[in-house]
Parts: C-alpha cells; sequence; structure tokens
C-alpha cells in the first residue's frame, strides 16, 4: 500500500478534464487498497506535499504546469518520485515545435511546419514571409499554438485572408505558434505503457469525429459528438508503421511511464504523419488511452497500478 498525491485540476485551461482523471485515478487507487490523497494543484501545493507526506505522485494535470515540466521540477526538488515522463522530456513534448524538430532530425515523419513567436512578428517582418510559407504548405493551414493541449487555439486557415486571425488566434494561448501542412486523413492515437523492460504500444485508436470538422476540445470530451474505433481498422502494415512511430518519438523524446502519440493517417496517399506526445494524456471515462488498454484487456485500475509501478 502507498500513499498517493493525486495531482489535478490546477490552472491549466484543461482543469476540469484534469479534475475528471484525477477523481477517477482516486477512485481506483481506493480500490486497489491505496491511501490517496487528492490535491488541487495551486499556490500551496508544496505545504500540502509536505504535509501529506506521499511515497510517490500521481501527475493527473494536462496542460500548463502538469506536461510542461514545471511540477515535475517541484517533485524532484521535493524527492517525491511522480509517474511519468522527466523534466526534460515534458519541456521537449509539451513544446510541439522542439517536439517537431526532434522529429525531422531523426527522420520521424511529421507535417511540413514552420514556427515564429510573437518578437518575429512585432519585430522582425515575419508577416512578409506568410505568403512563401501559404505556397509551400498550400491551404487549409492548420495554424497552433507552440504548447497547448485538447485542440485549444488549433485554427485551419482555408485562405490567406483568414491566416491573420488564425495567427492572432494562436498567440493567444502561447507567444510561440506553428504553421504546419494540413493532412487530409484520420485521426489515430497510439498509447504506451512502460512499465517493463520496454515501452509497449497499446491498440491504436481511431477518433472519428460526429459532426465537427476535426477533433476539436468540445468534441472530446462529450459523449456523442466523436465515435470512437479501437483497435483501429487499419490495414495490418499501416498500423505497424503507426507503431513504430509512435515508438520512435516516445524514445526519442525520452518519455517514461505513460504517453500517447497523436498521428494523422493520409489513407489515399498512404502516409503517416506524428503531430505530437502527450506526456499526461487524459484519464477521464471518454479518454483515448484507458480504451486502448481497455481493448488490450487491461482494466482502468491495473492501468493506473501499471503507471503507478513504472513511477516507484
Ligand atoms: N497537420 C494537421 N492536419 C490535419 N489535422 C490536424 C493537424 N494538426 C492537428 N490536427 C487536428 O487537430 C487535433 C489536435 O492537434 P494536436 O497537434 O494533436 O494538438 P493538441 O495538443 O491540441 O492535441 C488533431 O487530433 C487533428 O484532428
Ligand atoms: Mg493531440
Amino acid at each position: 500500500m502507498s500513499r498517493v498525491a493525486v495531482l489535478k485540476g490546477g490552472r491549466s485551461l484543461e482543469r476540469q478534464v484534469s479534475l475528471r482523471s484525477g477523481a477517477r485515478v482516486e477512485d481506483a487507487l481506493d480500490r486497489l487498497g491505496h491511501d490517496p490523497v487528492g490535491i488541487d494543484v495551486g499556490a500551496d501545493l508544496v505545504d500540502r506535499l509536505r504535509e501529506s507526506r506521499p511515497d510517490v505522485a500521481f501527475v493527473a494535470l494536462h496542460g500548463r504546469d502538469g506536461e510542461d515540466g514545471t511540477v515535475q521540477e517541484l517533485l524532484d526538488t521535493l524527492a517525491i518520485p511522480y509517474t511519468g515522463s522527466r523534466v526534460s522530456a515534458c519541456i521537449r513534448a509539451a513544446d510541439k515545435v522542439l517536439a517537431k524538430h526532434a522529429m525531422r532530425d531523426r527522420e520521424v515523419p511529421t507535417p511540413e511546419f514552420f514556427a515564429f513567436s510573437e518578437t518575429a512578428f512585432n519585430e522582425l517582418g515575419a508577416a512578409q514571409a506568410l505568403p512563401a510559407i501559404q505556397e509551400r504548405l498550400g491551404f487549409p493551414i492548420v495554424v497552433k499554438p507552440a504548447s497547448q493541449g485538447s485542440a485549444l487555439g488549433i485554427k485551419f486557415a482555408r485562405t490567406s485572408a483568414s491566416v491573420p486571425a488564425a495567427l492572432l488566434a494562436a498567440f493567444s494561448y502561447d507567444r510561440k505558434v506553428l504553421l504546419e501542412r494540413h493532412v487530409d486523413g484520420r485521426d489515430l492515437a497510439v498509447s504506451i505503457i512502460a512499465d517493463g523492460a520496454s515501452p509497449r504500444a497499446l491498440p491504436i485508436v481511431e477518433a472519428v469525429p460526429v459532426q465537427d470538422e476535426f477533433y476539436d476540445f468540445e468534441a472530446r470530451y462529450e459523449f456523442g459528438r466523436t465515435k470512437f474505433s479501437c483497435p483501429a481498422q487499419l490495414p495490418e502494415a499501416t498500423a505497424r508503421e503507426a507503431i513504430r512511430i509512435a515508438l520512435s518519438v516516445f524514445e526519442l523524446l525520452g518519455l517514461a511511464g505513460f504517453a500517447r502519440v497523436d498521428l494523422m493517417f493520409d489513407d489515399k496517399r498512404d502516409e503517416l504523419y506524428a503531430l505530437e506526445a502527450d506526456v499526461v494524456p487524459g484519464l477521464t471515462d471518454t479518454s483515448l488511452l484507458p480504451q486502448a488498454a481497455d481493448a488490450a484487456g487491461i482494466g482502468f485500475d491495473e492501468l493506473v497500478q501499471r503507471i503507478l509501478d513504472a513511477a516507484v
């Protein structure tokens, strides 16, 4: 039996999702005979951790602070073991620009992209480079903030007239944004658990939006807005390649414990691309990783125990 501090909530835009992930983890820990202490992460985090003296922390925070290494750094300082990836891997994965450069350097396919900081626009005239980028990427162009999750701040710009507004929207989430080539295809997610010798991929989940143009924030967390198929119906070679790509991303970013890698599959061209990796993927009842685990015969409680085992 362990005393487990379940870190949840926090200040991020994904606070509500995290509260749901955290509550579900606490219930599982209870059933497993552990002693969970739920902590809604805020200004008293260090005090709460010192008071509760946990054996281990289960990081169920999504987005800012929880996935970017901030909370992990604090846990390191307090010498409290924690679930999931270490600080440096969190920093790499949470920043889509860093992560995509790492993929490109290692020849892992990721959609072509150009990244800009706010200062490049304000002080270096980056706007003048937009026509060349549009020419290069074609339309629609996917505009996204470098760090965010749950499709927040992501826009598909369909014409050059809509690029400035899309950039402005993305800049309201982060000071760094990327313009990415649109992949016309299917939304795949490969969940990975690494509690043993080598990381293992779970069955692939395909998210099929029912009405929205892409798999956006609302579609993710409301019942009935998205259909999931797991294992995704894919040609065997495609499934194998998606898993190979996801495991390379896990390895090249230096991830640990568990993670989810999002990919796009252009079925007309038979091309796969990695979009990003989440170091604290959702653990709610509509989330992808728990569905994938379930399809592999790993129930939620066992999943939580395995994530915990990987931490200690
Ligand atoms: N280059 C792209 N081409 C097509 N769809 C994309 C692209 N990038 C993102 N999307 C859509 O937006 C969703 C979220 O994008 P992602 O890069 O995974 O960011 P987030 O961190 O918000 O999950 C994807 O699951 C996909 O549906
Ligand atoms: Mg994603």
